[in-house]
């Protein structure tokens, strides 16, 4: 029974699994609402929210899955990547959550976690496996031999998917955080209407680059308010359509190249309708098996934390109490 806790951005989170497997408690207090006004997360404030939050977050969890504090046999945490701060808060609480109780603290890279969310309720996931994170702060293709071992393939060369769905949301006018407000304004638009480009890298066949197509969004659409038009929708599906198809083709690409039957999402952006329809259709059409985690576990929880953690439980990986938070992946 492993208590989670995750801080590393805008969401305070905690949750408890056992066995890795099954979810007994999932509560997250999302700051949205408070980074709006400023039109997206701003860290300092980020840091102050968590601190407010994670107790009654923590204790939350306890409730919502009717176990006192001594039922738990590990605190597992987040400590890297994210915001500096913002990590400190939750693993501080966390060690010394730990050291009350005595019970082992396991860190817990955050990738990871998005990656082990698809575990938690799919049971039946077959390797080797191609899996695609999309996050806020990363983007990377990822060959899987098995749950344990994995290779990065490619990654972005500058700005991350949700990165570049949050700018170009703030340009379009339609606030933070970018990827829903932008999924919902294309439910109304039309692709194709504006014209953008689909950037391969054909060279570097799994590395992606979207500062480009952000640009290109940018100068189209200045273009177009310099003519009078400004159709919102229209531009968001031309954008959604141009980065999912990105996405999806190398994703694909990347499943045949390597021979692996099965494909992943992981990370925030996995919960793009637009992307979990038009991975769906790609993959049928190979002949290939994809997951992607509920809609509650694409974005950040702390349930993928605990359930990432029971590896390391289970070979008594455990970590030291003098263990640092990194705001990048290997610092
Ligand atoms: O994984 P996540 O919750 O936090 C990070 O680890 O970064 O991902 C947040 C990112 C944001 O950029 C947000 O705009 C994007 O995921 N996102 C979406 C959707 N929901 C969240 N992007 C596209 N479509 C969505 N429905
Ligand atoms: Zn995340």
């Amino acid at each position: 029974m492993i208590l989670g806790i995750e801080t590393s951005c805008d969401e305070t989170a905690a949750a408890i699994v056992k066995n890795g497997r099954e979810v007994i408690s999932n509560v997250i207090n999302s700051q949205i609402s408070i980074h709006q006004q400023f039109g997206g997360v701003v860290p300092e404030v980020a840091s102050r929210k968590h601190i407010e939050n994670i107790a009654w977050v923590v204790d939350a969890a306890f409730k919502d899955a009717a176990l006192n504090y001594q039922d738990i046999d590990a605190v597992a945490v987040t400590n890297m990547p994210g915001l500096i701060g913002a990590l400190l808060v939750g693993l501080s609480f966390a060690k010394a959550f730990a050291y009350g109780l005595g019970k082992p603290l396991i860190a817990v890279n955050h990738l990871e976690g998005h990656i082990y969310a698809n575990f938690l309720e799919h049971k039946d996931i077959e390797f080797p496996a191609i899996c695609l994170v999309v996050s806020g702060g990363h983007t990377s293709l990822l060959y899987m031999k098995n749950a344990g071992e994995s290779e990065v393939i490619g990654e972005t060369r500058d700005d991350a998917a949700g990165e570049a769905f949050d700018k170009v949301a703030r340009f379009l006018g339609l606030g933070y955080p970018g990827g829903p407000a932008i999924q919902k304004a294309a439910q109304m638009g039309q692709p194709g209407i504006y014209k953008l480009p689909r950037v391969f890298l054909d060279r570097n066949e799994y590395e992606f680059s979207f500062s480009g197509l952000k640009t290109a969004a940018m100068n189209l659409w200045m273009k177009s308010l310099r003519r009078g038009e400004n159709n919102v929708e229209n531009m968001a599906a031309e954008f959604q359509a141009a980065l999912v198809e990105i996405l999806v083709e190398k994703t694909i690409s990347a499943a045949l190249h390597y021979k692996a039957g099965t494909v992943l999402l992981a990370g925030g952006v996995a919960a793009n309708q637009a992307l979990r329809e038009t991975m769906a259709r790609r993959a049928q059409n190979e002949g290939l098996k994809l997951y992607y985690p509920s809609l509650k576990l694409c974005t950040d929880n702390a349930a993928m934390i605990a359930g990432r953690a029971y590896y390391d439980y289970y070979n008594r990986n455990f970590s030291p109490l003098n263990i640092n938070a990194h705001p990048n992946l290997f610092s």
